[in-house]
């Protein structure tokens, strides 16, 4: 099987090179290879490469960075994913476009299935909803996958943020009201693998580890994990204002993930386990 990888500098793209099966062919292209929302550069690249899948992981993703450029946020997110989309169908290839538990308004109290209403609160939400119209809109093999509160090597992620705030400093605040599923980007991208091979059928997958966490009992497991005394005290969202409002309840269900391949993603604790020793082996080098 031949993928093509849209964003591959980035954090999933950096995975989805280490975890590449035996099988699979891959044509990773970072941004400076190709920007999705040049349409004829896409339509070009894609063809040309004939894969028979594009994961298209490419985004705009600071999410506070799309809250202040919300329109610069809907041409890489929204028109850019229609681009990717249409030249995955015209190389006779299917898409996987990656989504967010931010198209959710957060308000849930149970986890979301691929049913549950959306409501975004943010321009990254709407964006990201908007790629996933835009995908579902073209018919095809277009398998939309959200996920969330992904770490690993490649980019700027929480646990890296946490081990580094806890070198520095004796004490810290994280907020303890919003909820998730913390994902490590090579189980993450393990399992997109396996959704490709399992030859699943076309629409929305929620795919992210097992069990949640409140971002305060993310980063008490990372602190102890790293072995430091550093006290993490929690706090509200209220008493940490970002410019972007974030989902309160994010928490994805995996129940059709685990009826289609027959287990979950392992738990986040694992993930957090595998990363941290991966750190160690010096395997997760930063770009
Ligand atoms: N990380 C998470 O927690 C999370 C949660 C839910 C969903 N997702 C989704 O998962 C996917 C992968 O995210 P990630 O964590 O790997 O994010 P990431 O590390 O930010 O990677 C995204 C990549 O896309 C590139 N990019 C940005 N604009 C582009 C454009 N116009 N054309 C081509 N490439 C462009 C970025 O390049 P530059 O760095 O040069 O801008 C970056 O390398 C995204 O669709 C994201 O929305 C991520």
């Amino acid at each position: 099987m031949r993928v093509l990888v849209t964003g591959g500098g980035g954090i999933l793209g950096t995975a989805l090179r280490r975890a590449r099966p035996g099988a699979v062919e891959l044509v990773s292209l970072r941004r400076a290879d190709l920007d999705v929302t040049d349409r004829a550069a896409t339509l070009s690249a894609i063809v040309g490469a004939r894969p028979d899948w594009v994961i298209h992981a490419a985004a705009m993703t600071d999410v506070d960075h799309c809250e202040q450029e919300p329109e610069r946020a809907l041409a890489v997110n929204g028109a850019g994913t229609a681009n990717v989309v249409d030249a995955a169908i015209a190389a006779g290839g299917g898409c996987l476009y990656l989504s967010s538990d931010y198209v959710f308004d957060g308000r849930g109290t149970r986890p979301y299935d691929e049913f549950a209403p959306t409501g975004p609160l943010s321009a990254y939400g709407r964006s990201k909803l908007a790629g996933e119209r835009e995908a579902l809109a073209r018919g095809g093999r277009v398998l939309v996958v959200r996920t969330q509160w992904v770490f690993g090597a490649g980019g700027k992620n929480f646990v890296d943020t946490i081990l580094k705030a806890a070198s520095e400093r004796p004490s810290l605040k994280v907020v303890a009201d919003q909820r998730g599923c913390p994902t490590w980007s090579f189980h993450l991208a393990a399992a997109l693998y396996e959704l490709l091979a399992a030859n699943v059928a076309p629409g929305i997958w929620h795919v992210s580890a097992a069990g949640e966490a409140s971002w305060h009992e993310f980063a008490c497991a990372i602190v102890a994990a790293a072995g430091r005394a550093t006290a993490v005290a929690p706090c509200t969202t209220a008493e940490y204002p970002r410019p972007a409002p974030r989902p309160g309840f994010g928490v994805l269900s995996k129940s059709k993930l685990r009826a289609a391949l027959g287990h979950e993603l392992p738990p986040w604790e694992e993930g957090l386990k595998g990363y941290l020793a991966a750190l160690a082996k010096g395997r997760e080098i930063k770009p």
